[in-house]
């Protein structure tokens, strides 16, 4: 970990303020519909109580493009956190100005105030200075436990850090960047890389970056079309990107020159709609006829993954394999998490439909790491500096 976190400071009588990622799914009803994101803080904000600190706690939610917008007032997560941790967790008025600072201020060692919606003000996203200025003020020490926002350059997520030091990684952002940080820079081999999704074009940078470090390389989805096709194979009505064809062709070729196990599906679940009690039928490479499409990896496809995952000793997996949300397209998706879930290695998680498909799996709880993080994780596996990693401190 090359950044200091929470541990490393003294915050003992210190107000911290926590950028924290409480971008949670609402009910149609406006209650918090999945509260992982605030379960993976408590660590962070449990530690700091513990050692005597205060928090202001400080979040977006969803994207209510600079002015207030009631249906995104962190409210409802406000009372879902005081459940989590058993104390009052008041929501201030606003995110800055004097009548914040004066409740920040009159805060008690053990004591937290939720901050509303950052993004209500549109200088949050404009990373402002005197905006980062004002949230600053709010606190004595800064920390960032908001991985799941990293790839923003945001005042509450990069610019304060220049007016309020110490500046350091929470604990969830320490977890996130260990785990991503074993899968991209030193995975043990044999390491696999499992990709799914619609777009081959989402994951190129990402490919590109992983493959010189990686054994095999399963794609599944709907990205793995673009590739068969490129292969010359007929895929049917399947979804492709013809403008990513000779990206395709690159990718195909990169793995061979890294000697990458390059495994893409060889039978396919396929249907003419999408639909609960749609006609499906199995079939293989070249058996994809026009006006269908495939939907999901087959069975032999699904036990050649399995058994490349299962004996591996790094496995970072991304993307669902099928259409996972309807049935007759959910068990490709399902083999792999069950896969994951019996490889005795590292085994990590990212992006937000590969997490709620392994959640539909029932197999969450024996990944070593699932990672809170969509676009950020996404990013910061390419290689790229995450802005709200990069203004902490270094260790
Ligand atoms: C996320 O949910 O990926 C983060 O909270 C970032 O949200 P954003 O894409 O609206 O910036």
């Amino acid at each position: 970990m090359p950044k200091k976190t929470l541990r490393d400071v003294a915050v003992q009588g210190k107000r911290l303020f926590v950028r924290v990622d409480f971008n949670v799914p609402l009910t149609p009803e406006g209650e918090v519909a999945d509260d992982t994101r605030l379960r993976a803080t408590l660590p962070t904000l449990t530690y700091a109580r513990e050692q005597g600190a205060s928090l202001v706690l400080a979040s977006h939610l969803g994207r209510p493009k600079g002015k207030p917008e009631p249906s995104l007032s962190l409210r409802p997560v406000a009372a879902r956190l005081e459940r989590l941790l058993g104390v009052p967790v008041p929501l201030a008025p606003d995110c800055v100005g004097p009548q914040v600072e004066r409740l920040a201020q009159g805060l008690r060692p053990g004591e937290v105030l939720l901050l509303e919606n950052l993004r209500f003000h549109p200088e949050e996203e404009a990373n402002d200075a005197a905006f980062a200025q004002a949230l600053a003020r709010l606190g004595e020490v800064y920390v960032n436990d908001a991985f799941g926002a990293a790839h923003r350059a945001h005042a509450s997520t990069a610019g304060i850090a220049a007016y309020l030091r110490p500046a350091v990684a929470g604990l969830l952002m320490e977890k996130e960047l260990t785990y991503l940080g074993k899968v991209r820079d030193h995975p043990e081999p044999p390491f696999v890389v499992v990709l799914g999704g619609a777009k081959v074009s989402d994951k190129i940078p990402l490919i590109s970056n992983l493959l010189p470090k990686v054994s095999s390389l399963l794609i599944g989805g709907a990205m793995a079309y673009t590739l068969l096709l490129a292969q010359g194979y007929a895929v049917g009505d399947s979804l492709v990107e013809p403008p990513y064809l000779e990206t395709a062709r690159q990718v195909l070729a990169q793995a061979a020159r890294y000697h990458v196990q390059l495994v893409l599906p060889r039978d396919h679940v396929i249907a003419q709609q999408v639909a609960e009690d749609t006609e499906t039928r199995v079939v293989a490479n070249a058996g994809i006829p026009a006006g269908w499409r495939g939907l999901d990896i087959g069975p032999q496809t699904a036990q050649q993954f399995r058994e490349v995952i299962v004996p591996a000793r790094t496995v970072f997996w991304n993307g669902p394999m099928g259409l996972f949300e309807v049935a007759p397209f959910r068990q490709g998706t399902l083999a792999v998490a069950q896969a994951m879930a019996a490889c005795q290695g590292t085994t990590v998680v990212g992006g937000g439909d590969t997490v709620a498909a392994l959640e539909l799996s029932g197999c969450r709880e024996a990944i070593t790491h699932v990672s809170t993080g969509g676009g950020a994780a996404l990013e910061f596996l390419e290689g790229k500096a995450l802005p709200g990693v990069a203004c902490l401190e270094d260790r």
